[in-house]
């Protein structure tokens, strides 16, 4: 359960409250500021730890927001310390922040109609929302209702707010395209929006099980997925059952994330990819295949080393039967780690059982060693 704090300022001579609606920690101290607010003057505030509460132009505050964040432009060369900069930067730049009233209406000079999206996703107003986050619901508000189209599907796929959305999609031209191993059961572990679990249902697996440890995730995922017979489970990776094909497409870059979207990208000491490699023997039946999709990203940014890759593959009781690569399509030629992206390779790693046991001692508890095959419906 989120908490969200009251905050109170004094205005017009009466102290107003509401309550915080951000996952940055609350300001210091609030004061009120319009039009005549220069950004030069909003980050020197926001460096001492207050936060300006907008009552000026909407349009007039998007343009301090850019300003500032010009301004603010992380210099730092390694991605662990650009990764701290630009979080330092949000920190900053979200003590721009405006009020939204019980209905979630924002009453500013030529703002926009929030209270649909705001609704969806906020807690009962009023409420106190940095600029930047309220700009955050409206872009997911607008995916959520129009989709993302998915060609391997032919359909869209509808991603919440906070929810890791397939905007790059050459993963699922992946798993679209590996060899079928003809599974009756499939889990897709760390759904997300479900896409993976529908692309097993679609590729013919005729029982599949999906889960997430985001609230977020498996209420999108089951709004996705509503309709195709996929069953949507709240759980830290693995139904406590066996599957002929066992799906997962972690988080890939080893680091603490910083929001819940963070935590699709964010895997804290490799936990989840450990995790699933190590409970994978346990959850898959006699002959079955496990499929690891994972970018190189860590091991272009020296953050893993392909070697603890498949070292960690090789303790867990794991043999690799096949790999298969694809570069993402979508390049990037800006920012500080553009080289590495642009070199960046996606992977299908074809996982199964070695006959050789796993390495005494590593691994996950042995909760899921009395694992059942899945009982279908
Ligand atoms: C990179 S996203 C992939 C989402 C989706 N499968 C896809 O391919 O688009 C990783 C997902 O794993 C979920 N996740 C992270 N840790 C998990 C865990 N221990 N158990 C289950 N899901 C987890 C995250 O919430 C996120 O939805």
């Amino acid at each position: 359960m989120e908490h969200h704090p009251l905050v109170s300022w004094p205005e017009h001579g009466l102290i107003r409250s509401a309550r915080w609606a951000s996952r940055h920690r609350l300001p210091e101290s609030l004061v009120t500021a319009g039009d005549e607010l220069r950004a030069d003057h909003f980050v020197r505030w926001a460096r001492r730890g207050r936060a300006v509460l907008w009552r000026g132009d909407h349009r007039t505050a998007r343009q301090v927001l850019a300003a500032a964040k010009r301004r603010l432009e992380p210099r730092a060369t390694g991605f662990r310390e650009h990764r701290l900069a630009t979080a330092r930067r949000a920190h900053l730049l979200s003590r721009l922040v405006v009020e939204l009233d019980a209905g979630h209406r924002l009453a500013l000079r030529h703002g926009p109609d929030v209270a649909d999206a705001c609704g969806q996703v906020l807690p009962a107003g009023p409420l106190l929302i940095p600029l930047t986050e309220l700009l955050g619901v409206l872009g997911a508000h607008r995916w959520r209702t129009e989709g993302l189209r998915v060609p391997v599907l032919d359909r869209r796929i509808h991603p919440h707010h906070g929810v890791f959305a397939p905007t790059r999609q050459e993963y699922l031209d992946l798993v679209a395209g590996a060899p079928w191993p003809d599974p009756v059961t499939a889990f897709d572990i760390g759904t997300g929006t479900g896409v993976l679990a529908l692309l097993l249902a679609h590729r013919g697996a005729r029982h599949v099980v999906a889960t997430d440890v985001e609230p977020r995730a498996v209420a999108c995922a089951r709004e996705n997925t509503a309709g195709h017979g996929i069953e949507v489970l709240r759980t830290d990776l693995f139904p406590p059952c066996r599957a002929d094909l066992v799906v997962c497409n972690p988080p890939w870059l080893p680091g603490v994330p910083g929001s819940s979207l963070d935590a699709a990208v964010y895997d804290p000491g490799s936990a989840m990819l450990r995790g699933f490699l190590h409970g994978l023997p346990h959850h898959l039946t006699p002959g079955g295949e496990g499929w690891l999709v994972l970018s190189d990203l860590a091991e272009r940014l020296g953050l893993r080393t392909r070697d603890e890759l498949t070292g960690t593959i090789a303790a867990a009781g794991l043999t690799v039967l096949d790999r298969l690569d694809v570069r993402p399509r979508h390049r990037t030629d800006r920012g500080p780690f553009a080289a590495q992206r642009a070199a960046e390779v996606v992977s299908l790693w074809r996982l199964a059982v070695a006959d050789r046991p796993a390495t005494p001692g590593v691994g996950p508890p042995a909760a899921g060693t009395r694992a059942v095959r899945c009982r279908l419906p």
